[in-house]
């Protein structure tokens, strides 16, 4: 065993560390034998210091290795999946997975939890009362020939050590760093054996990395490392600089993915979800161009095979189909708050954490490991980025459980919603691609 603290100097002085050291250090950390504190300094390190190419395969590898993979060969279809940076309202994943399911694919999707401000799929999935993702590696297969779909988490036996590192980053203020999150997220794609993997790299103030700049530079990082691991990548770089769709805490967002899968919803969520699909279907060749992607995907969602999919998957999961069928409302809090326009103007976005942590101060995040989260509370917008509003239009819903966190979520709404003067044309949804 090398020693760990050894391991932690080396990088805190800006050195990379070698194959032996990481696969050392994360070894022994996932088997309880390095604690949580000498964890932390580790990633601390990272995050300040970086990684080269080299050594962050390595790390990548030693990751997906610390549990099992999927076998997913010979399945009828082929086997495809996105990942996304994460963001304030993402559930694109929700509403997309089955709507590819729905064109031909297979998608074995597994997801992360809350991580900082945003809200993590598997939180999102298992407020709908009943659902578990928890699925045992041995169950991949015969679900995804059933429905074409699974939603799993990180597990202790699919990438434990991401399991361990995630939960570890949401609370040590390391989850900003382009190689833990490339690393994070490629080792969870790889374990799943997948015939390509679409990346929705995410820029604007409610992105783990704003500058898109930087966001490109994690996008070039990610295709990279999954293509030097033999998996065919490509990533868009999306927009995150206003939420995604209106709906931001996780009933909330089963709803908004419910309305989506039903042909409805917003219209960014709907373009962004077709974007994807369309990505995704090209990439394992179900389609010859992106246009005849978008129009498989679109057609999915109106005519009720993408919502048939994931109505099987819940009910395969344990979940409650009678909650999406409307024979019984999803759970929801009881309180209600309107924020109202204390101005006339222009409606825009501030730093949009703000909207991602006044969920979180009303008990729809985690502050503190482990935490158990109310997945009922969040914020409905009530207007779009860019509209002209008068004093005392409603410009959003709080769902609250009475006076928890309120005061904190009311003065982090009214930071992150902003009224200006001048009108402001919002940036496109879609930034780049790459390649
Ligand atoms: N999603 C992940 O799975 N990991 C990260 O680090 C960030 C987003």
């Amino acid at each position: 065993m090398a020693d760990p603290l050894e391991t932690l100097l080396h990088k805190r002085d800006g050195r990379a560390l070698s194959r032996g050291q990481i696969e050392s250090f994360l070894g022994d950390y996932v088997a309880g034998r390095v604690p949580d504190y000498q964890a932390s300094a580790l990633l601390m390190a990272v995050l300040w210091r970086g990684m080269e190419p080299a050594e962050l395969a390595h790390w990548t590898r030693a990751m997906l290795a610390s549990g099992a993979t999927l076998d997913l060969r010979g399945l009828d279809r082929p086997v495809v999946d996105k990942h996304s940076t994460g963001g304030v309202g993402d559930k694109a994943s929700i509403p997309l997975a089955p709507a590819v399911a729905a064109c031909g694919a297979a998608v074995p999707m597994i997801s992360g939890r809350g991580l900082g401000h945003t809200g993590g799929t598997l939180d999102k999935l298992e407020s709908i009362p009943g659902f578990s993702t928890e699925v045992p590696a041995q169950l991949f297969r015969e679900r995804l020939e059933r429905s074409g779909l699974v939603f799993a988490g990180q597990s202790a036996e699919i990438v434990p050590a991401d399991r361990k590192l995630y939960a570890l980053r949401d609370v040590t203020g390391t989850v900003e760093s382009i190689p833990l999150i490339a690393s994070s997220i490629l080792s969870k794609k790889l374990a799943e054996g997948l015939d390509g993997l679409v990346l929705d790299v995410k820029w604007g103030s409610g992105a783990f990395l704003p500058e898109p700049e930087r966001g490109a530079q994690l996008a070039r990082t990610m295709v990279d490392l999954a293509r030097d691991c033999g998996l065919p990548a490509v990533a868009l770089q999306t927009n995150m600089a206003r939420p995604l769709g209106r709906a931001i805490g996780h009933t909330l967002e089963i709803e908004e993915s419910l309305d989506c899968l039903r042909g409805e919803g917003p219209a960014d969520l709907r373009q962004l979800v077709c974007e994807l699909g369309a990505e995704m279907l090209l990439l394992v060749r179900l389609v010859e161009d992106l246009e005849q992607g978008r129009r498989a995907i679109a057609a999915a969602l109106d005519d009720g095979r993408a919502l048939g999919v994931f109505r099987a998957t819940v009910a395969v999961q344990g979940g409650d189909v009678g909650c999406l069928d409307g024979e019984r409302a999803l759970p929801s809090a009881p309180g209600r708050w309107t924020f109202e326009a204390p101005r006339d103007g222009y409606v825009g976005f501030g730093d949009l954490r703000d909207l991602g942590r006044a969920v979180i101060a009303l008990g729809g995040g985690r502050r503190r490991l482990g935490e158990a989260i109310d997945p009922t509370v969040g914020v409905v917008l009530g207007v779009e980025e860019g509209e002209h509003v008068e004093r005392g239009r409603p410009l959003a819903t709080v769902h609250h459980r009475g006076p928890r966190g309120l005061g904190e979520a009311q003065a982090l709404l009214a930071r992150a919603l902003e009224l200006r003067d001048l009108p402001h044309v919002p940036a496109p949804l879609i930034r780049g691609r790459i390649p």
